[in-house]
C-alpha cells in the first residue's frame, strides 16, 4: 500500500474495475410551490440519482438546495444541485418545467399569457441544448398551450414532450367518485381527458367500479349511481384547483405526486396508461394543431402508444370543442 493512501479514510482497491451504471438525472425548472413539491416527491420516491434545480432566483435556489441536502440522512442517496445556469441540467433524462410568471396587479390574462410564453422561449432551448435526449414534462399552466409551445420550440419529436395535463384531474375525479360510492379509490377506474381546466371531458363511457362498467349500475338504479349527481362530481373536479388555491393560496402536494407518478412510469419504462397532454392532431377527429390530454401509454422513450378508446359520441364532440378552444387561445399568441 502506498503512503499517501494510508492518509485517506477509504483505502483504494487497486484492481476494482468500474462498472458503468446509468446515472438517472431529473431537472426541475421553477422552484416555486409546485416545482419543490415535484422535487421532494421524486426525491423521497427514490426515482433519480441526481436532482438539479433551476430558477432565476439565485438566493432561493441556494436555500432550497441546502434545505433538501440537509435531509440527506433521512432520504434515498441523491445528489442535489442548483444553479441559474442551465449547464447544471446537462444530461437530464427528464426535465420538468414548472416556471411561470406571477400576475401583476391589474394585468390582463393575455398579457400574463404572453409573459409565460416568453419565459418558455428562454427556458426550452437551453434545456434541449444541454440534454438533447431528454423528455420534457410540462407542468406550468396553461399546460396544454405551453406543452404545444415547448414542442414547437424544442424541435423534439412529439413523443418526447408531455404535459402533465389531466393526470391530476383524473386523480381528483377518482377520489370524488370513490367518496361518493364509498369504495377504495383504487377500485375506481376513471379518466378525464381534453383540456386541463374548464373544458375537460369526463370519460363516463369507460368508468368502471371494481372492474364493472358504470352503466351496469346505472341501468339497475343502484343507490349512489344517479347520472346527475355523478355529473356534479365533474364540476367539483373542475372547481377543485380553484378551491385549493382559494383556501391555501396555491396547489402543491397533489401535482407533486401526480408528476412523480408520471416520472416513475417514464424512467422505469412501465408502459402504464396515463391521461396526459400529447400532440393530438389526427386523433378522435381532432383537426387542430394542439396538445390536449388523451389516455396514452408511457415508457422510457416517452409516449409509446395512443389508446384507441371507443368514445361515446358526446365525448368525442366535447373533445373536439376542447381542441377548438385551445386552438383559438393559441391564435393570439406570438408562437
Ligand atoms: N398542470 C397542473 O396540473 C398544475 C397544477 C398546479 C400548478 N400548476 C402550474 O404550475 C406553475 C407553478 O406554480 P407555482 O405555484 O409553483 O408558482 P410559483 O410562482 O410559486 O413558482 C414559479 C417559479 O418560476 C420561477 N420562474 C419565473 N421565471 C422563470 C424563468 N424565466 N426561468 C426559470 N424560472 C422562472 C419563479 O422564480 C418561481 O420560483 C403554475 O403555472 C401553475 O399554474 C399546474
Ligand atoms: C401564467 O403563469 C402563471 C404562473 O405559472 C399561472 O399561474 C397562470 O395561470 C398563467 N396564466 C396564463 C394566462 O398564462
Ligand atoms: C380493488 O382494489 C384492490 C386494491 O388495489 C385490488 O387488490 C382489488 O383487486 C380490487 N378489486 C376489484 C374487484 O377490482
Ligand atoms: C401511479 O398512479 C396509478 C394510477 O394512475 C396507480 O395505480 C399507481 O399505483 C401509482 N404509482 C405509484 C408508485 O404511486
Amino acid at each position: 500500500m502506498d503512503q499517501s493512501a494510508s492518509n485517506s479514510f477509504l483505502l483504494p482497491i487497486v484492481d476494482a474495475v468500474p462498472i458503468s451504471t446509468k446515472h438517472v438525472k431529473v431537472t426541475v425548472v421553477g422552484i416555486g410551490n409546485v416545482g419543490m413539491a415535484c422535487a421532494q416527491t421524486i426525491l423521497t420516491q427514490e426515482l433519480a440519482e441526481e436532482i438539479a434545480l433551476v430558477d432565476v432566483e439565485e438566493k432561493k435556489l441556494k436555500g432550497e438546495m441546502l434545505d433538501l441536502q440537509h435531509a440527506g440522512a433521512f432520504v434515498p442517496r441523491t445528489k442535489i444541485t442548483a444553479d441559474t445556469d442551465y449547464a447544471i441540467s446537462a444530461g437530464s433524462d427528464i426535465c420538468i418545467v414548472t416556471a411561470g410568471a406571477r400576475q401583476r396587479e391589474g394585468e390582463s390574462r393575455l398579457s400574463l399569457l404572453e409573459r409565460n410564453v416568453s419565459i418558455y422561449k428562454s427556458i426550452i432551448p437551453r434545456l434541449v441544448e444541454y440534454s438533447p435526449d431528454t423528455i420534457l414534462l410540462i407542468v406550468s399552466n396553461p399546460v396544454d398551450i405551453l406543452s404545444y409551445l415547448a414542442w414547437k420550440i424544442s424541435g423534439l419529436p412529439p413523443n418526447r414532450v408531455i404535459g402533465s395535463g389531466t393526470n391530476l384531474d383524473s386523480s381528483r375525479f377518482r377520489f370524488l367518485l370513490a367518496e361518493r360510492l364509498n369504495v377504495h379509490v383504487q377500485n375506481v377506474s376513471a379518466n378525464i381527458i381534453g383540456e386541463h381546466g374548464d373544458s375537460s371531458v369526463p370519460m363516463w363511457s369507460s368508468v368502471t367500479v371494481g372492474g364493472i362498467p358504470l352503466n351496469n349500475f346505472l341501468d339497475k338504479n343502484i343507490n349512489g349511481f344517479e347520472m346527475q349527481s355523478l355529473r356534479d362530481i365533474h364540476t367539483a373536479v373542475v372547481n377543485g384547483a380553484y378551491e385549493v388555491i382559494r383556501l391555501k393560496g396555491y396547489t402543491s402536494w397533489a401535482i407533486g405526486y401526480s408528476t412523480a407518478n408520471l416520472t416513475r412510469t417514464l424512467l422505469k419504462n412501465q408502459q402504464r396508461i396515463h391521461p396526459v397532454s400529447v400532440y393530438a392532431k389526427g386523433l378522435y377527429g381532432i383537426e387542430e394543431d394542439v396538445f390536449l390530454s388523451l389516455p396514452v401509454q408511457l415508457g422510457r422513450s416517452g409516449v409509446q402508444g395512443m389508446v384507441n378508446a371507443p368514445l361515446a359520441e358526446e365525448e368525442k364532440n366535447q373533445l373536439q370543442v376542447s381542441a377548438q378552444a385551445l386552438w383559438q387561445a393559441q391564435q393570439g399568441l406570438s408562437l
